[in-house]
């Protein structure tokens, strides 16, 4: 199938990101939130980032038109009638997800192909509240979206072959590297992440090191470009909890058991970056 029109919904750092890809890539792009302010929000910082390239000399000024050319916003959902995929990229509740798929069920095309860029939801769970389950799939970009080379395509037990091949070959067109994942708690990506990063909290929580000292033996140790606990920042730690759990309850296996230290900065509203202090303060 072709797909030439695509909507993204959530207009956070990922969406806005993945909204920027594909636009790069030539492809029509509404980028959608209900919330007006957030919108603009995600298109200023699309724009900021088009410019900065230019800046760069890593685009030229004529691609950055285009390029920007292919952008859309509305806040209506309505406004994916004519789009061949949908990508969500809204917060991670079921609860809203679902409600956002069946919207999606009854406003895209009977061809459209509905994908979600979850990092820790079941896509076969939300694949089953359409009518359209076999063409239903996890996206999975990574943060900064327009830097970051993989995209996990998840299976849901549902996802037809066409439906996998349709956004293994787009995934291509964008310049990313898919690699195809069934779909259980944390896929690949943050199966192997969280755990690591989960045992970096315990090893400052046990008073093994200390947080710059944790990252120091990562990055230079490792050679990773952050270490774990910046990541986690970078991240969110109510992000970093929430997969944590979702792998927890997922197998029921207590090597998943989130680490109290990281509880209590959820308590505490220590979020990582957004919040303005983490591990790191970012005042
Ligand atoms: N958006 C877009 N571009 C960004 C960016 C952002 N938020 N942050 C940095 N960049 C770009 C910069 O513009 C720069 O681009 P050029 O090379 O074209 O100039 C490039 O990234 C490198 O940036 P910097 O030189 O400023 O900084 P850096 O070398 O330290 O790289 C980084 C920054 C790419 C974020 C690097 O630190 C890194 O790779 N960190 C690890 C990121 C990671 O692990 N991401 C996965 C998170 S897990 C996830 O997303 C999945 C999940 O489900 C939780």
């Amino acid at each position: 199938m072709s797909i030439n029109k695509v909507m993204v919904i959530g207009a956070g750092q990922m969406g806005a990101g993945i909204a920027q890809v594909f636009a790069q890539a030539g492809l029509h792009v509404k980028l959608n939130d209900m919330n007006g302010e957030a919108l603009k929000k995600g298109m200023s910082g699309i724009e900021k980032r088009l410019n900065r390239a230019v800046e760069k000399e890593k685009m030229s000024a004529s691609e950055k038109e285009e390029a920007w050319n292919n952008l859309e916003s509305t806040t209506d959902l309505r406004e994916a009638s004519d789009c061949d995929l949908v990508i969500e990229a809204v917060v991670e509740s079921m609860d809203i997800k679902t409600q956002v798929f069946q919207t999606l069920d009854e406003v895209t095309p009977e061809h459209a192909i509905l994908a979600s860029n979850t990092s820790s939801l079941p896509i076969t769970e939300i694949a089953a509240v359409t009518k359209r389950p076999s063409q239903v799939i996890g996206m999975h970009f990574m943060n900064p979206v327009p830097v970051m080379k993989l995209v996990e395509i998840i299976r849901a037990l549902q996802t037809s072959e066409e439906t996998y091949e349709a956004i293994e070959e787009m995934s291509k067109k964008l310049g990313k590297t898919p690699v195809e994942v069934n779909d259980y708690p944390g896929f690949v990506s943050n199966r192997i992440l969280m755990p690591m990063i989960n045992e970096a909290i315990y090893t400052v929580y046990e008073g093994v090191s200390s947080v710059e000292d944790v990252d120091t033996v990562m990055k230079l140790g490792m050679n990773h470009p952050m270490g774990p606990l910046q990541l986690a920042d970078f991240i969110g730690l109510d992000t970093c909890l929430y997969i944590m759990e979702v792998l927890h309850d997922g197998f029921g296996d207590s090597k998943y058991r989130p680490c109290p230290l990281l509880r209590q900065y959820v308590k505490a509203g220590w979020l990582g970056k957004k919040s303005g202090r983490g591990f790191y303060s970012y005042e």
